[in-house]
């Protein structure tokens, strides 16, 4: 296993780790402690059948299956398909910068996403370290987050969903409230818990202030010294670490086909409520 990390103290890649094959659980807890220092681990040059994808990704925790049934594979529900072609809710254009399942009361620890089909140019994934952001916010924001709180929904005003829920869908997630900083389950270290894309209230505030906050934290946190861009190749598996970053996808031509798999997985229940 040889690291190079690529950003300072976030993002890593990791080569000479064939993630097919079950790893010694030396290895294992070795890789898990490197993801959870650099927040998004990069193993390129993978190949993973689905049964070999949910083997990995079983070993971090309890799996997610993604309430939008429409979107998983018809064989292995437990993992989703994002792509362009041969679907009702293709993956389309920008993605703005969210925390997955930040509107649910126990949102997804981390997500693995694997590269199939990569478009020549455009879609690469994008991520801000929210631990340097926190660490490095002014102190009158910091005085403003510190145990404030904030509301999420799946359905957010003036952000166009791409996969339109049904009602009964909906039903199933009803809106959530978080700490806007969240220490990290297993370290010693905080970070801003950011989903702005999913976000409709802080505290108490009016509307227009607490719009005004969210996007001068939203620019704070996304300053090009806290982000790393991943241009993907086939074969390339992302993995982040949700209460540490928030991510999103760059446009890219929808004449080109994309294909992703994608799995997550929980926390152990009584980590699993942000705090
Ligand atoms: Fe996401």
């Amino acid at each position: 296993m040889q690291k190079t990390v690529l950003r300072s103290d976030f993002a890593v890649r990791i080569d000479g780790v064939d993630l097919a094959d079950p790893l010694s659980d030396d290895d294992f807890s070795a890789l898990r402690d490197l993801w959870m220092q650099y927040k998004v681990a990069v193993f390129p040059g993978q190949d993973l059948d689905d049964d070999a994808l949910l083997a990995f990704t079983r070993r971090f925790g309890p799996l997610f299956v993604h309430v939008q049934s429409q979107l998983v594979s018809p064989d292995h529900p437990e993992v989703m398909y994002a792509m362009n072609r041969g679907t009702e809710a293709p993956v389309k254009g920008v993605l703005e910068w969210h925390s997955d399942q930040s509107y649910t009361p126990k949102p997804v620890f981390g997500t693995i996403l694997y590269g199939i089909t990569i478009p020549k140019e455009g879609g690469d994934t994008c991520f801000a370290d929210l631990v340097a952001a926190y660490d490095t916010l002014p102190d009158d924001l910091r005085t403003r987050v510190e145990r404030q709180t904030a509301v999420y929904s799946p359905i957010k005003k003036g952000h166009i969903r791409r996969h339109s829920l049904s009602t009964d869908q909906l039903d199933e997630i009803p809106d959530v409230t978080h700490p806007m900083v969240r220490t990290h389950p297993y370290l010693d270290r905080k970070a801003l818990y950011l989903s702005p894309n999913h976000m409709v209230a802080i505290g108490d505030l009016p509307d227009a202030e607490a719009d005004a906050l969210l996007a001068e934290l939203t620019a704070h946190a996304t300053q090009p010294e806290h982000v790393y861009c991943h241009s993907w190749s086939p074969g390339d598996i992302l993995m982040w670490d949700n209460t540490s970053v928030m991510h999103r996808r760059n446009h890219f031509p929808h004449a080109e086909p994309r294909f992703h798999k994608r799995t997550g997985f929980y926390l152990p229940d009584e980590l699993a409520v942000p705090a």
